[in-house]
């Protein structure tokens, strides 16, 4: 399957996010429960973006690295370090991921999965990375709900002349791809997203809903009332988005120290922090980093044949 890399680096996400304070409200709190209980070791925040919810991160665990494709936001992150010490923000590929097997101890990773051209690859690097008993949140757009009905509604009305309209919400097909907007979206059945996980090595404990908030006047609710929903309505298959909390089922192993987190993104190779400032460089297969400005570390490795998909078509590079 095709290496599909969306890249935010032109894109105002942060602009997208203005009155939405509710959307945010509700889902640092869900991370909150999906966490319970407080004081984590060492949690792994996937596609940090702006930083939305790394601030409920850093509150409840000791150590956060943050990573995403976009090491320009990276470099723009602004937030209170957690106890342990500096956020490590790594600018890393979901697809290959450049932190030695058993890194970290829980992993986030919201509103990326429907960017995930092949879930199942991402979710074995998750798996890779994370600890025996760790615990990965990972919140994802499933159908049918409401939110792809109404979609399927206007697609079906703006429907240019004899453009043929395939529904979404009443598809057969575990796995659809939507029109990009600007980035690939992609939405699975509720099956297809624990098959996916399942096939990582994830058992799937729990799921809770949310996403009414930004459709409905449940806005108006209090977050806590609105969290309580997604709750109750775990099970329930109408609601726009769901978290999942899953739990990496895989032998106990020793947590290795801050220093020992670095491996190489092409061959993972424990990849050393040099101590003046040099770039980091993999001694077994040649793989150069970057160190930016902002603290970020740049271990970014794109496979053979990846696609980079950026926000402005004629400036973006197409392929790596
Ligand atoms: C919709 S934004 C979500 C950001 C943040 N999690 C939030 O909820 O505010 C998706 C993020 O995923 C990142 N992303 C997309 N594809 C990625 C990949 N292959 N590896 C790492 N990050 C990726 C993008 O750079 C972007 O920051």
């Amino acid at each position: 399957m095709v290496e599909l890399v969306s890249d935010y680096r032109d894109f105002d996400f942060a602009s997208l996010w203005q009155g939405r304070e509710k959307v945010t409200d509700v889902e640092r709190e869900l991370l909150r429960l999906a966490f319970h209980p407080p004081g984590r070791q060492r949690i792994l925040e996937i596609g940090t973006g702006f930083g939305r919810l790394t601030r409920t991160l850093t509150g409840l665990a000791a150590e956060v690295v943050c990573s995403d494709f976009d090491s320009h936001s990276l470099g723009r992150l602004d937030f209170p370090d957690p106890p342990g010490g500096p956020t490590m923000r790594v600018a890393a590929n979901v697809f290959h991921l450049p932190f030695v097997d058993g890194a970290f101890t829980d992993a986030s990773m919201v509103r990326v999965h429907h960017h995930l051209a092949d879930p199942r690859a991402a979710m074995r690097e998750l798996y890779r990375v994370l600890q025996g008993a760790g615990r990965l949140v990972v919140s994802y757009n499933p159908k049918p709900t409401i939110g792809t009905f109404v979609n399927d509604v206007r697609r079906a009305t703006r429907r240019a002349g004899t453009t043929p309209f395939e529904s979404t919400t009443f598809s057969p097909k575990g796995r659809i791809e939507l029109r990009p907007d600007p980035f690939p979206i992609y939405v699975a059945s509720r099956r297809r997203f624990a098959e996916d996980l399942e096939a990582a090595g994830f058992e799937l404990e729990r799921e809770m809903v949310s996403g009414l908030e930004e459709h409905c006047p449940v806005k108006y609710a209090s977050t806590r009332a609105i969290v309580r929903l997604a709750e109750v309505f775990g099970r329930a298959p109408t609601f726009p988005t769901r978290w999942a909390i899953a739990r990496c089922g895989k032998a106990p192993m020793p947590l290795p120290p801050g220093d020992q987190l670095l491996a190489c993104p092409r061959c993972r190779a424990p990849l050393e922090l040099p101590q003046d400032g040099a770039a980091p460089s993999c001694r077994t297969c040649g793989y150069v980093g970057r160190r930016t400005s902002g603290r970020v570390l740049d271990l970014r490795y794109l496979g053979e044949g990846a696609v980079r998909v950026g926000s402005r078509p004629p400036q973006a590079p197409a392929l790596r």
